[in-house]
């Protein structure tokens, strides 16, 4: 069966907007939300990873009279792109910097912020092409070998499952030889014996399979998927590693930060968890305020587990 897309529900989703994206963005309150949401994961999540991958810094110190472009896909409110601006302004300023995704709100935020860089862009994208036949694939309007280094950061559910390959190709096609890919994706959410979350979280994974974003029921089950992609498209995998964020009381600002960012997104993955029957709003509602109450315990610990992949485009 086909779970990729289910019109019906991404019309209750996002009105009349063909938009796969399962978490409301149309309109100017749902988009509104969602850029709050985006923002606060950016700040937090941009200093906690490297900000360049170790492939791609030999690139950068050989290259400056032939201008460099780093491209960030599905940027949401542009903190990486804006992140790197800041670190490149002394002596890389020539290399541009570029970032697309399809929350018009978001992108309108991010071009403020860019007002002060005289190299960065940023453009709305809908990365994702429903074909004719009802099928969907990535297609990124982005020229050939033009891209030194492209940056995907948490996009799974935004990418109906099938479009992960065109996704691969499309990076591979516009990324120079050599070029470096680095995809950051959810690994997995642990909590020492929380049974509320658990009971969320599988109400939330099951709205997710419905909605054909993640690999398995239970859980996104992304990583082991993307190794697969990776192996049977022609980048090279040079590097994966898996980082753990400790949200646990007492560890400031993961605490609080990952329990506000958690009080968003349960509420803009509320309607399609309602949209695929999964639950009851009643039952989801009182699920996610015991949730919350559980994790202001003094002795919640959770952990949060990502994994970043980096490929080489050897052409
Ligand atoms: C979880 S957010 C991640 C944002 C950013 N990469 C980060 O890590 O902070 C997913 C992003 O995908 C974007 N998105 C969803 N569907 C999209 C589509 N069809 N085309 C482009 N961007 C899309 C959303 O607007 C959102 O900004």
């Amino acid at each position: 069966m086909d779970f990729d897309h289910n019109e019906e529900v991404h019309r209750q989703i996002q009105g009349e907007e063909d938009i796969s994206y399962v978490i409301p963005v149309a309109g100017k309150l749902n988009a509104g939300l969602e850029r709050q949401r985006l923002n606060m994961q950016d700040l937090f999540l941009t200093p906690r990873f490297d900000h360049l991958p170790s492939q791609f810094v030999p690139r950068l110190k050989s290259a400056k009279e032939d201008p460099q472009v780093v491209l960030d896909i599905a940027c949401g409110t542009g903190g990486y792109i804006l992140a790197l601006a800041k670190e490149f302004q002394k002596d890389y300023s020539h290399i541009q910097l570029k970032g697309y995704d399809i929350n018009r709100e978001a992108i309108a935020y991010c071009q403020e912020l860019a007002r002060n860089y005289n190299n960065v862009e940023f453009a709305e994208m809908n990365i994702i092409e429903r074909l004719p036949d009802q099928s969907m694939r990535v297609t990124l309007d982005i020229d050939d070998n033009s891209a030194d280094y492209m940056f995907i950061r948490l996009i799974f559910a935004a990418m109906p499952k099938s479009c992960w390959p065109s996704l691969l190709q499309e990076c591979y096609r516009i990324l120079k030889p050599g070029g470096v890919l680095r995809i950051i994706e959810q690994a997995t959410m642990l909590y020492e014996h929380c049974p509320v979350a658990h009971e969320l979280s599988e109400i939330q994974h099951k709205a997710l399979w419905l909605a054909g974003r993640t690999f398995s029921e239970y859980e996104t089950a992304l990583v082991p998927a993307l190794f697969r992609f990776f192996r049977e498209s022609p980048f090279t995998l040079v590097e994966q590693k898996a980082k753990f964020i400790d949200f646990s009381s007492g560890v400031e600002p993961e605490h609080s930060t990952v329990i506000q960012n958690l009080q968003l997104l349960i509420r803009t993955l509320r309607p399609l968890t309602l949209a695929y029957h999964v639950t009851t709003a009643e039952y989801y509602d009182t699920r996610a305020e015991q949730m919350i109450k559980a994790f202001e315990e003094k002795d919640f610990s959770g952990a949060w587990g990502l994994n970043e992949f980096i490929a080489l485009a050897l052409k």
